[in-house]
């Protein structure tokens, strides 16, 4: 069976929250005690996703290699394209064309945070669908719905069609940055016409999928949390929702030396060169007393 590759999408110029994101990338901003990206990062690492393109900017990409490398440190392999300007989430695949070469292919958005119970085992089941031939979204319920793509439903709930940022919603079922694809999306891609808004449309590329029948939804629980990181007030609810999690468990989420070791990417050897080499943080410290037996 060919291994899933996993794309990061990372770029974009983060408007949004001008003036945070002047001087440094949205998705390297810290989200409680790591950079954004780790939070991503820790869902394909956790998916047994090793193989990674991290698509940014061309101000920002070399910033992110400088916070992760090739992945050697971490047993996973990680490389780099650069978006030139953001044209659409879609374009990933068309920049990740060689990367992703005969592989089926996740893609999250670097912005997109998940967490909570099950969430892994309903990733492996999209990792699964592929093998049939199924390419699988996430679908989270919210309250502001027309700031996504929105999922329309029939009455014994089938989808009808994903519509992307509608005046009136039909549901408040949205489709979620994490999206896993059968190998046929790159050719796809490159046949999707740009949107009014001059972009490649992730909307676009699940409609179809959709009509072919071969979208799987994935439906989160409620008590998973997903949050992307638009707002100040995202960041900050997150940082809190993270560290409260903390205190009250003593473990830490999206601690990729932790994953890595849990999921045999790397020895307590490599795991010991990491932790001290970051020993004054409260992080290193984490990794030396908690994570290193
Ligand atoms: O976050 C989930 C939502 O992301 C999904 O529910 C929607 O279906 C999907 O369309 C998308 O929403 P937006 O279209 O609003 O995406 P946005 O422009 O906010 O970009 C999402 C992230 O991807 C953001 O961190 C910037 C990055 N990005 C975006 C574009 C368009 C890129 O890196 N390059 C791009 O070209």
């Amino acid at each position: 069976m060919k291994s899933v590759k996993g794309i990061i999408l990372a770029g974009g110029n983060g408007s949004r929250l001008y003036p945070l994101t002047f001087g440094i990338s949205k998705q390297l901003l810290p989200v409680y005690d790591k950079p954004m990206i780790y939070y991503p990062l820790s869902i394909l690492m956790l998916a047994g996703i090793s193989d990674i393109l991290i698509i940014s900017t061309k101000d920002d990409t070399p910033k992110f290699k400088k916070l992760l490398g090739n992945g050697e440190l971490l047993g996973i392999n990680i490389s780099y394209e650069i978006q030139f300007e953001p044209n659409g989430i879609a374009e990933s695949f068309i920049i990740g064309e060689k990367f992703i070469a005969n592989h089926d292919v996740a893609l999250i958005l670097g912005d997109n945070i998940f967490h909570g119970p099950d969430l892994i085992s309903n990733v492996l089941k999209a990792k699964e669908n592929l093998i049939e031939g199924c390419s699988s979204i996430f679908g989270v319920s919210v309250q502001n719905p027309e700031e996504f793509g929105v999922i329309e439903f029939d009455n014994s709930d089938n989808i009808i069609n994903i519509t992307k940022k509608p005046n009136h919603a039909k549901s408040n079922i949205i489709v979620s940055g994490l999206y896993f694809y059968t190998n046929d999306v790159v050719q796809y891609s490159k046949q999707l016409k740009f949107s009014t808004r001059g972009e490649k449309e992730i909307t676009d590329i699940n409609n179809y999928y959709l009509s072919k029948n071969k979208l799987n939804l994935i439906r989160l629980n409620p008590s998973i949390l997903w949050m992307d990181m638009g707002t100040y007030s995202s960041l900050i609810q997150a940082s809190k929702y993270f560290e409260n999690y903390e205190k009250k468990t003593g473990n830490k989420i999206a601690c990729i030396e932790e994953i890595a070791i849990k999921m045999g990417y790397i020895d307590q050897k490599k795991l010991l060169k990491i932790a001290k080499s970051m020993s004054n943080s409260e992080y290193g410290k984490y990794l030396l007393n908690h994570v290193l037996k």
